[in-house]
């Protein structure tokens, strides 16, 4: 019996979390942006732009052009590569980095942007398997010494019966699947299915019939009639980059997909391997190709390499949108002595469309702000809203929206449940933005210099 793992699936939420607010551009059936919508407020030129791409997108009219967001800190460049991904429907992988990422790590930074764009593209497969399906009406489990520790018990093999409105059936499994009943604490009147192959259980929920006397959570689903023994449709996503990790696991067929995972580094082989396999999918009906969003952050950091090597992927069958950003203007492109608008060679910038982003006035802040502060829970009185708002004008919006969850920790010891200027004020004592970390450093080093 195959060993069973779930597929991981790597998530990007830390650098997310920030914009949790954000559920999509907030355009109306016309593309034209509301006020405040879906999170996002102001900024509507650039919103707007945002919508034309992912129309652009869903009609496949993007393939071989990338998006470049252009404009000061601050002003939501992050904020809508994330709308345009949520606009581009649920499923849809979306990937972060900062350029300088791919210089700061022990990976050549081909291999890292190969990964990122993996990660950046999904695959949904339907598959026919065969499984057993039905509510459990009895299970036994035979135990057997460890191997490695004989005073230990561990499961060997699994007898269950499983029922159906119309039919009923014994089997009889190996050790995995009966260590996945006591890991999953499957029990009598639990509605499961078994992949006749890989041995994977899924549990779908407590039969209706059983939860007569019972109180509390779990999903209540119907008794499955028809055979316990049949094809089932199974849907699911994975990202490119998921399917090169399963298949380096081992050398398998399509039906390992749904069972294993480890990590190992990737060989060009495999991905062609990959490639070759999703497209047959494709081809055959079986998958769905998803292409998502990459976003590349302070894209001016990237260099030359780089670079060509991107302009190369959008050209790709299997390219996801890429959106760079950046916060610079006419500067040295990395690796050469060449300037160039926003550090980028000429032939990348043929193939981008450029949203500029303007910085927000102090109504825009003052609504982000309460957006944030309404998304993480905390609430804040009138004078700490303005208070934080002149922050945001002064310093930057991003300085401004990260003070809140310590003014809130600080209002919280003060035992108030609502943060009051005093606490705003007491947290930017305690952090400096830039301006004042620049100043902070200056008149050390001056003082250093004496
Ligand atoms: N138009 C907007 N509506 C709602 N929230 C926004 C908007 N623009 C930015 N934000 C929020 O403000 C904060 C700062 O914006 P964001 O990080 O997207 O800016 P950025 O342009 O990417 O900055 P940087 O150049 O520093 O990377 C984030 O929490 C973001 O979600
Ligand atoms: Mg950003």
């Amino acid at each position: 019996m195959v060993e069973i793992r779930e597929i991981k699936k790597i998530q990007e939420t830390e650098k997310a979390s920030i914009h949790s607010h954000i559920t999509g551009l907030g355009l109306d059936e016309h593309g034209k942006a509301k006020l405040i919508a879906d999170g996002m407020v102001g900024q509507t030129e650039a919103r707007e732009a945002a919508g034309l791409i992912v129309q652009l997108v869903k009609q496949g009219k993007m393939a071989g052009k990338g998006i470049l967001l252009v404009g000061p800190p601050g002003t939501g460049k992050t904020a809508l590569s994330i709308a345009i991904a949520k606009e581009l429907g649920e499923g849809t992988p979306f990937t972060a980095i900062n350029a300088t990422e791919l210089y700061s790590t022990e990976l050549k930074k081909t291999e890292l942007l190969t990964q990122v764009i993996r990660k950046s593209i999904g695959v949904r497969i339907t598959q026919k398997r065969l499984v057993y399906e039905g509510v459990v009406k009895e299970i036994r489990i035979k135990v057997a010494r460890s191997k490695i520790n004989p005073y230990y018990q561990v499961p060997r093999e699994a007898e269950i019966t499983l029922k159906t409105k119309d039919d009923e059936l014994k089997i009889t499994a190996g050790e995995s699947v009966a260590e996945q009943i006591q890991r999953k604490g499957i029990r009598k009147g639990d509605v499961i299915w078994i992949d006749a192959q890989t041995g994977e259980i899924v549990k779908e929920g407590r039969a209706k019939e059983e939860t007569n006397y019972e109180i509390g959570g779990g999903k209540v689903v119907e008794t499955p009639s028809g055979p316990v023994k049949k094809e089932k449709e199974l849907t699911s996503t994975f990202t490119l980059n998921d399917l090169d990790l399963n298949l380096a696991a081992q050398s398998i067929s399509i039906n390992a997909i749904f069972s294993l995972w480890t990590e190992r580094e990737i060989s060009d082989d495999i991905r062609k391997q990959v490639d070759k396999l999703v497209k047959d999918m494709i081809n055959s009906g079986e998958g769905e190709l998803i292409p998502g969003v990459l976003f590349i952050d302070d894209a001016h950091m990237l260099d030359i390499e780089a670079f060509s090597f991107l302009t190369k992927a959008l050209e790709s069958e299997l390219s996801p949108i890429i959106i760079l950003a950046t916060n610079r203007g006419v500067t040295k492109i990395r690796g050469t002595d060449i300037e160039s608008p926003h550090g980028i060679p000429l032939d990348l910038l043929d193939r981008l469309l450029i949203i500029p982003t303007r910085p927000y006035n102090e109504n825009e802040i003052r609504e982000i702000i309460k957006i944030r502060a309404e998304e993480i829970n905390v609430e804040l009185d009138p004078q700490a809203l303005e208070l934080l708002t002149k922050i945001g004008v002064e310093n930057s919006l991003r300085y401004a929206v990260q003070l809140l969850e310590p003014s809130n920790i600080l209002a919280l010891r003060n035992n108030r449940n609502v943060i009051k200027a005093e606490d705003i004020s007491e947290a930017n004592k305690y952090f400096a933005d830039i301006k004042r970390s620049i100043k902070y450093v200056k008149e050390y080093e001056s003082l250093m210099l004496k």
